[in-house]
């Protein structure tokens, strides 16, 4: 069984080639960095156009990578939402198109699906039930996952995602977009302690995020700094704000494993790739006595190869798209 799987949700354009559901023949991502990079975020109508411009070539691509043609695919997986709606419009009508043409099923998944199971792509895999800390510019969610098609949403952010309170602080410090690359490259540099940022922990028990007070406070400390004349040091801002970030995703996630009495956690999404998080977890978990499944970097990141993955095991559930079918900006998973 050969499927293709499309990402187009956001801005990065992607498609992929996966036999049955162990081996992936081809992952080809077109990266829309550089288009942004002059605002400081993503502008949609930029995003859309450029997915237009690329998703013909990084299908054809992904076939030539993976030496098959268009005829020798079985299934057309593709994000459904959540994500831009014109970004996602390309992908999906894309998809419904070939999937007309070549009289093949397509299934639109939820990308958070596609995050959730993105450690399937791994040789290591979890086994089920789990938890799923999902972190990506989009979203920070925590998920318990019972299986392929079976997620509860157990906490999510009340305001900013993660990864955007990364691009958001990156931008306050001038240091480009994405911002969470830029900023886990400073904080190296920098000592964590030199600068005390808050963290938001809510209600004894709750599971929710909220980032939006620790990028207040960096922009606060920007702002005294520029006020009394002083240099802002990014690299102690950097440090401490991902240190920040990364206690809450941490303990939140021990906090859920405690809650439901389960030992294994898959992490997921862009943010996923910072190194501070995947060493403070790697180090927590070790403590714990839980089972850590970090997906490879390249896997965290927006792929078309999770949403082949997810397509495949929703179509093996009986799952099969329409051409009436719509995409959505916000997800509904687990709730
Ligand atoms: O999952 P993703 O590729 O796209 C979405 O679905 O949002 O995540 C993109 C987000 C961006 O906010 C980016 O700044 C962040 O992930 N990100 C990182 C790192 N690499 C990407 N954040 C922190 N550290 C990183 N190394």
């Amino acid at each position: 069984m050969i499927t293709l799987g499309i990402e187009t949700s956001c801005d990065d354009t992607s498609a992929a080639i996966l036999e049955n559901d162990t081996r992936i023949l081809a992952t080809i991502i077109s990266s829309q960095d550089s288009i942004h990079e002059p605002f400081g975020g993503i502008v949609p109508e930029l995003a859309s156009r450029r997915h237009m411009e690329c998703i013909t070539p990084i299908v054809d691509q992904a076939l030539c990578a993976a030496a098959l043609s268009l005829s020798d695919i079985d299934l057309v997986s593709v994000t459904r939402g959540p994500g831009l709606i014109g970004s996602l419009l390309v992908g999906f009508s894309y998809a419904k198109a070939l999937s007309y043409s070549l009289k093949i099923p397509f299934v639109g998944v939820d990308h958070m699906a596609g995050h959730i199971l993105s450690a399937f792509l791994e040789t290591d895999v979890p086994t089920f039930p789990y938890i799923a800390l999902i972190v990506s510019g989009g979203t920070t969610a925590l998920y318990q996952v019972d299986g392929f098609m079976e997620y509860e949403l157990l906490g999510r952010t009340r305001d900013d995602a993660a990864g955007e309170a990364f691009d958001k602080v990156a931008r306050l410090l001038g240091l480009g977009y994405p911002g969470g690359p830029a900023i886990s490259n400073q904080a190296v540099h920098g000592n964590p302690l030199s600068l005390r940022l808050p963290r938001a922990w809510l209600a004894d028990d709750s599971l929710d995020f909220s980032f939006s007070g620790v990028k207040t406070a960096v922009m606060n400390h920007c702002n005294q700094n520029r006020r009394k004349g002083a240099a802002v040091d990014n690299a102690a801002v950097c440090a401490a704000f991902q240190e920040a970030v990364t206690d809450v995703l941490v303990e939140k996630s021990i906090s859920a494993l405690k809650q439901r009495r389960l030992g294994t956690l898959v992490l997921g999404g862009g943010v996923a790739a910072n190194d501070c998080l995947r060493e403070q977890m790697t180090v927590r978990c070790g403590q714990e006595n839980i089972h850590l499944f970090l997906p490879a970097k390249k896997n965290c990141t927006d792929n078309g190869a999770m949403i082949a993955f997810t397509g495949l095991k929703y179509f093996q559930n009986g799952v099969v798209g329409t051409l009436d079918d719509d995409v959505f900006s916000r997800s509904h998973l687990g709730r």
